[in-house]
């Protein structure tokens, strides 16, 4: 078996190492981040950030935000949002005597929305079928979304009270979803004195590095790189084994909700982008392991049984992993 471990450092050279290191330059210990950020930047994917408030999940939105030119909003999740606040509302022109459409805050190259399960389910359905189709049907109108397109939303931790989960088809929207982690002590003296040292020299905001001609030109790369049969084999397999067919591994009884085709592709795209990060123009079978959590495990659900015996989405591929050997 192949070495598994998540190395994370970006190797390609600019502008996307550029980007990658400016915003790892303003984020402690969060390079996976970054890599999985870039990743959905050069597939043209959406990223579902997942922890506690207060690590930097806005922060690093932000940071891609200012590193990539085009526009840029934010949508602050609340219980009693309507759809038409996301996408964009009929107004009528007293001067004109007309109506004109007024775009919601969808209408952006790049849109961070926070807290996404406090949203009620009819917005979240809006806002994923946005994601999904790359257009908005308002006012009996379709109007398509700029290109490039990109979602960022960050949820709080499940187990918080007085939210909306998302239904498992609206997770498949998601190309990733990242779950962050509490920083340990080396790491909270770190972003003590990166604050510090920001506030101090009043550190603003540079000029955006990565346009967007540089970026779909790096798109268009990153699908050139080459995925052998063997690989396609292996991640085919990963994704049977959810579905409970796999000679490797019996998880009949322990999965509700398998890995859909879509999971597949957004496996195959991702990994693609992550061996070309990496300055590869072939992916590895590390690139398909080192994804496959955050790839994968949002679009499947353990069964009730199994979630009382202790097992998630994340325990169930890590033991497929284990068990469907690589090539
Ligand atoms: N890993 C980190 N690297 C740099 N700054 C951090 C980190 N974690 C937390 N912070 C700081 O904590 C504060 C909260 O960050 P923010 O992005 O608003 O968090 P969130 O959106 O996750 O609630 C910011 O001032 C940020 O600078
Ligand atoms: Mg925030």
């Amino acid at each position: 078996m192949e070495d598994i471990t998540d190395s994370t450092t970006i190797v390609q050279t600019d502008p996307a190492a550029m980007l990658a290191a400016r915003m790892e330059a303003g984020l402690v210990g969060h390079a996976v981040l970054v890599e999985r950020l870039m990743i959905a930047l050069l597939t043209g994917g959406h990223v579902l950030i997942e922890g506690a408030p207060g690590l930097a999940k806005t922060r690093s939105v932000r940071r891609l935000a200012d590193g990539v030119e085009g526009s840029f909003a934010r949508i602050q999740c609340t219980p009693d949002l309507m759809p038409s606040d996301v996408t964009g509302t009929q107004i009528y022109r007293q001067d004109s005597g007309a109506m004109e459409f007024l775009p919601g805050p969808v209408f952006h190259n790049l849109v961070l929305v926070d807290e996404i399960n406090r949203a009620p389910p009819k917005v979240q359905s809006a806002l994923l079928e946005a994601m999904g189709e790359g257009q908005v049907t308002a006012g009996g109108r379709t109007r398509p979304l700029p290109d490039p397109f990109m979602v960022i939303a960050t949820q709080n931790p499940l187990e918080q009270e007085g939210t909306f989960p998302l239904p498992e088809a609206q997770l498949d929207r998601f190309l990733m979803h990242v779950v962050l982690d509490l920083p340990d002590e080396a790491a909270e003296m770190e972003i003590l004195d990166l604050v510090e040292t920001e506030l101090r020299t009043h550190a603003g905001r540079e000029a955006p590095t990565l346009d967007h001609a540089t970026l779909a030109a790096m798109q268009e790369d990153v699908l050139q790189v080459h995925l052998s049969p063997a690989l396609k084999h292996y991640m085919v397999a990963l994704v049977m084994a959810t579905r409970g067919a796999s000679d490797a591994i019996d998880l009949t009884d322990r999965i509700r909700h398998a890995v859909s085709p879509r999971g597949t592709l957004a496996l195959a795209s991702s990994a693609r982008a992550r061996a070309w990060l990496h300055g590869r123009d072939y992916a590895v079978p590390e690139d398909i392991a080192a994804l496959a959590p955050d790839v994968l495990c949002h679009r499947m659900a353990p069964t009730w049984r199994a979630q009382a015996e202790g097992h998630t989405s994340r325990t169930i591929l890590a033991e497929i992993l284990s068990a469907v050997p690589p090539l």
